[in-house]
């Protein structure tokens, strides 16, 4: 759970989404009606952290600027939910889940197994710029702990080998879409 956030460090240039998220947005705002277009901002926070990779101050205004809303109602979303990322990440971003029942089956093994590989702790990036560690609460994947998610897709019942092999996967552009 995030306790504090430092704004100080979460600026960066402005930005602007690409026409094609453009008109995604403009699609989408069809379906919600005038002066509900709240409504519409996890949805167009994801097409944001898509393109950019992560949420700067600037993002999440220029995202209250589309949606016509407060810049203060986006941080409170933005800052909610653990999968927006408030700081620059990593190409990859792995998010291991540490509640209950995958931390019954191995999860702490396979947190503390990634940051020796990568040679970071959670919370970090390595210094290539290719992982972020992070953990996440239940991802909705508890029968099939130890898991963790990367761009959206669950990778299952980990074991160390299947870490490893997980990494030198990313690494080579496997799991590119
Ligand atoms: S407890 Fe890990 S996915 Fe639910």
């Amino acid at each position: 759970m995030k306790l504090h956030v430092d704004w100080n460090k979460r600026h960066a240039e402005k930005r602007e989404l690409s026409p094609e998220s453009l008109a995604k947005v403009n699609e989408l705002m069809t379906h919600v009606p005038e002066g509900k277009h709240k409504s519409a901002l996890i949805r167009v926070l994801h097409l944001a952290q898509i393109e950019f990779g992560w949420l700067s101050i600037e993002t999440m205004d220029y995202v209250a600027e589309l949606l016509k809303i407060q810049p203060i109602e986006v941080y409170e979303v933005a800052t909610f939910y653990t999968m927006f990322h408030l700081d620059p990440v990593g190409k990859h971003v792995f998010e291991v889940c540490r509640t209950g029942p995958c931390m019954l089956v191995g999860s702490d093994d396979i947190i503390s197994h990634i940051e020796n590989k990568l040679n970071i702790k959670v919370g970090e990036t390595t210094e290539d710029g290719m992982f972020t560690l992070k953990t996440a609460e239940c991802l909705g994947a508890c029968g099939y702990g130890p898991m963790l998610q990367c761009r959206h897709k669950n990778h299952e019942f980990l074991t160390k080998d299947k870490v490893d092999e997980l990494i030198d996967a990313y690494r080579s552009g496997q799991f590119e879409s």
